[in-house]
Protein backbone atom coordinates (compact mmCIF):
# COMPACT_ATOMS: atom_id res chain seq x y z
CA UNK A 1 0.00 0.00 0.00
CA UNK A 2 1.62 3.31 -1.11
CA UNK A 3 2.12 5.94 2.15
CA UNK A 4 0.75 3.97 4.47
CA UNK A 5 1.94 4.11 8.19
CA UNK A 6 0.77 1.00 10.67
CA UNK A 7 -0.30 2.52 13.78
CA UNK A 8 -0.54 -0.94 15.43
CA UNK A 9 -1.51 -4.51 13.87
CA UNK A 10 -4.32 -3.57 12.80
CA UNK A 11 -4.62 0.20 12.24
CA UNK A 12 -3.08 1.72 9.66
CA UNK A 13 -2.98 5.94 8.82
CA UNK A 14 -3.13 7.11 5.55
CA UNK A 15 -2.76 10.73 4.21
CA UNK A 16 -3.56 11.08 0.75
CA UNK A 17 -5.76 10.32 -1.75
CA UNK A 18 -4.26 7.63 -4.07
CA UNK A 19 -3.20 5.45 -0.36
CA UNK A 20 -6.66 5.71 1.13
CA UNK A 21 -8.70 4.50 -2.45
CA UNK A 22 -5.84 1.62 -2.15
CA UNK A 23 -6.96 0.59 1.24
CA UNK A 24 -10.94 0.62 0.66
CA UNK A 25 -10.65 -1.08 -2.52
CA UNK A 26 -8.38 -4.12 -0.61
CA UNK A 27 -11.72 -3.98 2.01
CA UNK A 28 -13.96 -4.43 -1.10
CA UNK A 29 -11.99 -7.20 -3.05
CA UNK A 30 -12.77 -9.36 0.54
CA UNK A 31 -16.12 -8.37 0.51
CA UNK A 32 -16.43 -5.94 3.21
CA UNK A 33 -18.05 -3.75 4.08
CA UNK A 34 -17.28 -0.13 4.91
CA UNK A 35 -18.36 2.18 7.88
CA UNK A 36 -17.02 5.65 8.00
CA UNK A 37 -16.67 8.55 10.93
CA UNK A 38 -15.91 11.63 9.92
CA UNK A 39 -14.05 14.13 12.40
CA UNK A 40 -11.95 17.15 12.88
CA UNK A 41 -9.49 14.93 16.10
CA UNK A 42 -9.45 15.94 19.67
CA UNK A 43 -11.25 12.55 19.89
CA UNK A 44 -13.24 11.91 23.14
CA UNK A 45 -15.88 9.33 24.01
CA UNK A 46 -18.35 10.42 22.00
CA UNK A 47 -16.13 9.87 18.68
CA UNK A 48 -15.37 6.73 19.99
CA UNK A 49 -18.80 5.49 20.51
CA UNK A 50 -19.44 6.80 16.70
CA UNK A 51 -16.52 4.34 15.90
CA UNK A 52 -17.93 1.03 18.02
CA UNK A 53 -21.24 1.81 16.24
CA UNK A 54 -20.09 2.19 12.99
CA UNK A 55 -18.10 -1.02 13.43
CA UNK A 56 -21.31 -2.95 14.92
CA UNK A 57 -23.01 -2.31 11.77
CA UNK A 58 -19.89 -2.80 9.48
CA UNK A 59 -17.21 -4.81 8.97
CA UNK A 60 -14.37 -2.37 8.82
CA UNK A 61 -14.56 1.53 10.08
CA UNK A 62 -12.51 4.49 8.35
CA UNK A 63 -12.12 7.38 10.12
CA UNK A 64 -11.11 10.68 9.27
CA UNK A 65 -9.64 13.61 10.75
CA UNK A 66 -9.51 17.10 9.37
CA UNK A 67 -10.15 20.43 10.69
CA UNK A 68 -12.16 22.18 7.78
CA UNK A 69 -11.18 25.86 7.40
CA UNK A 70 -14.29 25.92 5.45
CA UNK A 71 -16.92 25.58 7.87
CA UNK A 72 -14.77 28.10 10.15
CA UNK A 73 -15.42 32.16 10.04
CA UNK A 74 -12.47 34.24 9.46
CA UNK A 75 -13.03 35.02 13.65
CA UNK A 76 -13.63 31.84 14.50
CA UNK A 77 -11.22 29.10 16.22
CA UNK A 78 -9.73 27.80 13.40
CA UNK A 79 -6.52 28.84 14.43
CA UNK A 80 -6.80 27.51 18.01
CA UNK A 81 -9.19 24.37 17.56
CA UNK A 82 -7.36 21.14 19.16
CA UNK A 83 -4.88 18.63 17.22
CA UNK A 84 -3.17 16.26 18.81
CA UNK A 85 -2.68 13.51 15.62
CA UNK A 86 -0.58 11.03 17.78
CA UNK A 87 -2.89 11.01 20.86
CA UNK A 88 -6.05 10.31 18.60
CA UNK A 89 -4.47 7.56 16.46
CA UNK A 90 -3.74 5.72 19.39
CA UNK A 91 -7.21 6.03 20.98
CA UNK A 92 -8.91 5.23 17.80
CA UNK A 93 -6.70 1.79 18.03
CA UNK A 94 -8.62 0.70 20.92
CA UNK A 95 -11.85 0.76 19.39
CA UNK A 96 -11.72 -1.44 16.70
CA UNK A 97 -10.79 1.45 13.60
CA UNK A 98 -9.22 -0.09 10.59
CA UNK A 99 -8.43 3.38 8.98
CA UNK A 100 -7.32 6.62 9.72
CA UNK A 101 -7.79 9.14 7.20
CA UNK A 102 -5.33 12.40 7.98
CA UNK A 103 -6.00 14.76 4.62
CA UNK A 104 -3.64 17.93 4.28
CA UNK A 105 -5.49 20.82 3.46
CA UNK A 106 -3.84 21.35 0.07
CA UNK A 107 -4.99 17.80 -0.64
CA UNK A 108 -8.77 18.89 0.29
CA UNK A 109 -8.73 22.50 -0.86
CA UNK A 110 -6.06 22.98 -3.78
CA UNK A 111 -5.21 26.35 -4.75
CA UNK A 112 -7.61 25.88 -7.97
CA UNK A 113 -10.69 24.78 -5.74
CA UNK A 114 -13.53 26.58 -6.94
CA UNK A 115 -16.99 24.58 -5.51
CA UNK A 116 -19.17 24.46 -2.80
CA UNK A 117 -21.98 22.47 -1.61
CA UNK A 118 -24.64 24.95 -0.99
CA UNK A 119 -27.28 23.72 1.55
CA UNK A 120 -30.97 25.07 2.64
CA UNK A 121 -33.66 23.97 4.31
CA UNK A 122 -32.51 22.51 7.98
CA UNK A 123 -29.70 24.64 7.11
CA UNK A 124 -31.21 27.70 7.09
CA UNK A 125 -32.24 28.79 11.11
CA UNK A 126 -30.64 28.89 14.74
CA UNK A 127 -26.36 27.69 13.22
CA UNK A 128 -27.36 28.81 9.86
CA UNK A 129 -28.21 31.87 11.30
CA UNK A 130 -25.08 32.45 13.81
CA UNK A 131 -22.36 30.69 11.75
CA UNK A 132 -23.88 31.66 8.33
CA UNK A 133 -21.04 29.68 6.95
CA UNK A 134 -21.07 26.74 8.98
CA UNK A 135 -23.12 24.13 6.72
CA UNK A 136 -21.71 24.95 3.25
CA UNK A 137 -18.01 23.78 4.77
CA UNK A 138 -19.85 21.30 6.43
CA UNK A 139 -21.49 19.89 3.35
CA UNK A 140 -18.89 20.32 1.33
CA UNK A 141 -16.14 18.42 3.24
CA UNK A 142 -18.63 15.82 4.29
CA UNK A 143 -19.78 15.44 0.37
CA UNK A 144 -15.80 15.01 -0.86
CA UNK A 145 -15.25 13.17 2.29
CA UNK A 146 -18.06 10.22 1.22
CA UNK A 147 -16.80 10.50 -2.49
CA UNK A 148 -12.94 9.59 -1.19
CA UNK A 149 -14.23 7.20 1.21
CA UNK A 150 -17.08 5.54 -0.52
CA UNK A 151 -18.66 4.33 2.67
CA UNK A 152 -21.80 2.26 3.29
CA UNK A 153 -22.94 3.81 6.47
CA UNK A 154 -21.64 7.01 8.54
CA UNK A 155 -22.14 7.70 11.93
CA UNK A 156 -22.84 11.22 13.26
CA UNK A 157 -23.23 12.03 16.69
CA UNK A 158 -26.68 13.61 17.98
CA UNK A 159 -24.46 16.08 19.78
CA UNK A 160 -24.51 18.42 16.24
CA UNK A 161 -28.17 17.25 15.66
CA UNK A 162 -28.76 20.05 12.95
CA UNK A 163 -25.45 18.81 10.94
CA UNK A 164 -27.34 15.08 11.23
CA UNK A 165 -30.40 16.62 9.95
CA UNK A 166 -28.62 18.66 6.89
CA UNK A 167 -26.46 15.19 6.15
CA UNK A 168 -29.41 13.11 6.21
CA UNK A 169 -31.28 15.67 3.97
CA UNK A 170 -28.06 16.61 1.23
CA UNK A 171 -27.52 12.54 0.92
CA UNK A 172 -31.16 11.97 0.14
CA UNK A 173 -31.61 15.16 -1.92
CA UNK A 174 -28.52 14.43 -3.80
CA UNK A 175 -29.41 10.45 -4.42
CA UNK A 176 -25.61 9.74 -2.34
CA UNK A 177 -25.34 5.69 -1.71
CA UNK A 178 -24.70 5.81 1.79
CA UNK A 179 -26.98 5.38 4.81
CA UNK A 180 -26.37 8.07 7.22
CA UNK A 181 -26.64 6.80 10.85
CA UNK A 182 -27.19 9.54 14.00
CA UNK A 183 -25.63 8.14 17.76
CA UNK A 184 -27.56 9.85 21.36
CA UNK A 185 -25.13 12.16 22.59
CA UNK A 186 -22.41 10.73 25.27
CA UNK A 187 -22.13 12.67 28.25
CA UNK A 188 -20.24 13.41 31.65
CA UNK A 189 -21.84 12.01 34.71
CA UNK A 190 -23.23 15.79 35.33
CA UNK A 191 -24.80 15.77 31.78
CA UNK A 192 -22.43 18.04 29.78
CA UNK A 193 -22.42 16.66 26.29
CA UNK A 194 -18.98 15.65 25.64
CA UNK A 195 -17.18 18.28 23.07
CA UNK A 196 -13.98 18.79 21.93
CA UNK A 197 -14.61 22.45 22.77
CA UNK A 198 -14.98 22.02 27.11
CA UNK A 199 -10.99 21.54 26.09
CA UNK A 200 -11.19 25.16 26.42
CA UNK A 201 -13.26 26.16 29.28
CA UNK A 202 -11.53 27.55 32.44
CA UNK A 203 -12.58 25.11 36.03
CA UNK A 204 -14.91 27.27 36.99
CA UNK A 205 -16.81 27.23 33.91
CA UNK A 206 -16.60 23.91 33.33
CA UNK A 207 -18.75 23.43 36.60
CA UNK A 208 -21.32 26.22 34.84
CA UNK A 209 -21.57 24.56 32.00
CA UNK A 210 -23.55 21.40 33.20
CA UNK A 211 -26.47 23.87 33.58
CA UNK A 212 -27.28 23.70 30.00
CA UNK A 213 -28.66 20.35 29.83
CA UNK A 214 -29.99 20.99 33.41
CA UNK A 215 -32.11 23.59 31.57
CA UNK A 216 -33.40 22.00 28.63
CA UNK A 217 -34.37 18.80 30.94
CA UNK A 218 -37.00 21.86 32.84
CA UNK A 219 -38.10 22.72 29.62
CA UNK A 220 -38.22 19.65 28.19
CA UNK A 221 -40.48 18.39 31.46
CA UNK A 222 -42.29 21.07 31.38
CA UNK A 223 -43.10 20.55 27.56
CA UNK A 224 -44.25 16.55 28.22
CA UNK A 225 -46.65 18.05 30.83
CA UNK A 226 -48.25 20.19 29.01
CA UNK A 227 -46.75 23.74 30.70
CA UNK A 228 -46.47 26.62 29.03
CA UNK A 229 -43.59 26.36 26.12
CA UNK A 230 -42.90 30.07 25.84
CA UNK A 231 -42.68 30.66 29.85
CA UNK A 232 -40.17 27.56 29.96
CA UNK A 233 -37.78 28.79 27.21
CA UNK A 234 -37.53 32.38 28.50
CA UNK A 235 -36.98 30.92 31.78
CA UNK A 236 -34.43 28.90 30.48
CA UNK A 237 -32.53 31.51 28.67
CA UNK A 238 -33.34 33.60 32.28
CA UNK A 239 -31.25 30.93 34.14
CA UNK A 240 -28.79 30.74 32.21
CA UNK A 241 -28.00 34.30 31.92
CA UNK A 242 -27.73 34.37 36.00
CA UNK A 243 -25.65 31.49 36.00
CA UNK A 244 -23.12 32.89 33.79
CA UNK A 245 -23.44 32.22 30.84
CA UNK A 246 -24.00 34.75 27.43
CA UNK A 247 -24.92 35.91 25.36
CA UNK A 248 -27.78 32.91 24.83
CA UNK A 249 -28.03 32.63 20.99
CA UNK A 250 -31.25 30.70 21.26
CA UNK A 251 -33.06 27.96 23.24
CA UNK A 252 -35.95 26.46 21.35
CA UNK A 253 -37.97 23.74 20.28
CA UNK A 254 -38.19 22.56 16.99
CA UNK A 255 -39.44 20.30 14.37
CA UNK A 256 -36.99 17.61 14.65
CA UNK A 257 -36.90 16.79 10.93
CA UNK A 258 -36.99 20.46 9.25
CA UNK A 259 -35.88 22.28 12.36
CA UNK A 260 -38.24 24.94 11.79
CA UNK A 261 -41.15 25.95 13.95
CA UNK A 262 -43.55 22.99 14.43
CA UNK A 263 -46.89 22.95 12.66
CA UNK A 264 -49.52 20.51 12.02
CA UNK A 265 -47.34 18.14 10.12
CA UNK A 266 -44.42 18.12 13.18
CA UNK A 267 -43.91 14.59 13.97
CA UNK A 268 -41.35 14.95 16.86
CA UNK A 269 -40.09 18.09 18.81
CA UNK A 270 -36.91 18.93 19.07
CA UNK A 271 -35.59 21.35 21.84
CA UNK A 272 -32.02 22.88 20.82
CA UNK A 273 -30.02 25.38 22.55
CA UNK A 274 -26.52 27.63 21.86
CA UNK A 275 -25.09 29.62 24.21
CA UNK A 276 -21.49 31.15 25.14
CA UNK A 277 -20.09 30.63 28.17
CA UNK A 278 -16.94 32.91 28.00
CA UNK A 279 -15.45 32.49 25.23
CA UNK A 280 -16.39 29.12 24.33
CA UNK A 281 -19.97 28.53 22.50
CA UNK A 282 -21.82 25.47 23.70
CA UNK A 283 -24.17 23.56 22.09
CA UNK A 284 -26.64 20.59 23.16
CA UNK A 285 -29.55 19.45 22.38
CA UNK A 286 -32.43 16.85 23.75
CA UNK A 287 -35.43 14.99 22.26
CA UNK A 288 -38.81 15.80 23.92
O1 LIG B 1 -18.86 17.23 13.34
C1 LIG B 1 -17.69 17.45 12.94
O2 LIG B 1 -16.71 17.11 13.61
C2 LIG B 1 -17.47 18.14 11.60
O3 LIG B 1 -18.45 19.10 11.36
C3 LIG B 1 -17.36 17.15 10.41
C4 LIG B 1 -18.65 16.38 10.22
C5 LIG B 1 -16.23 16.18 10.67
C6 LIG B 1 -17.08 17.93 9.13
O4 LIG B 1 -15.90 18.66 9.21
Amino acid sequence: MLNADPISDTVTRVRDLTALRAAVRAFRAKGLSVGFVPTMGALHAGHLALVQHAKSLCDVVVVSIFVNPKQFAPHEDFGRYPRQEDADAALLATVGCDLVYLPEADLMYPSVFASLVHVEGPARPLEGEFRPQFFDGVATVVMKLFNQVQPDVAVFGEKDYQQLQVVKTFVRDLDLPVKVVGLPTVREADGLALSSRNAYLSAEERQTAARLIVELNAVAETVRNGGDRDVALQTATDNLLTAGFGPVDYVTLRDADTLSEPGPDTRALRLLAAAWLGKTRLIDNIAV
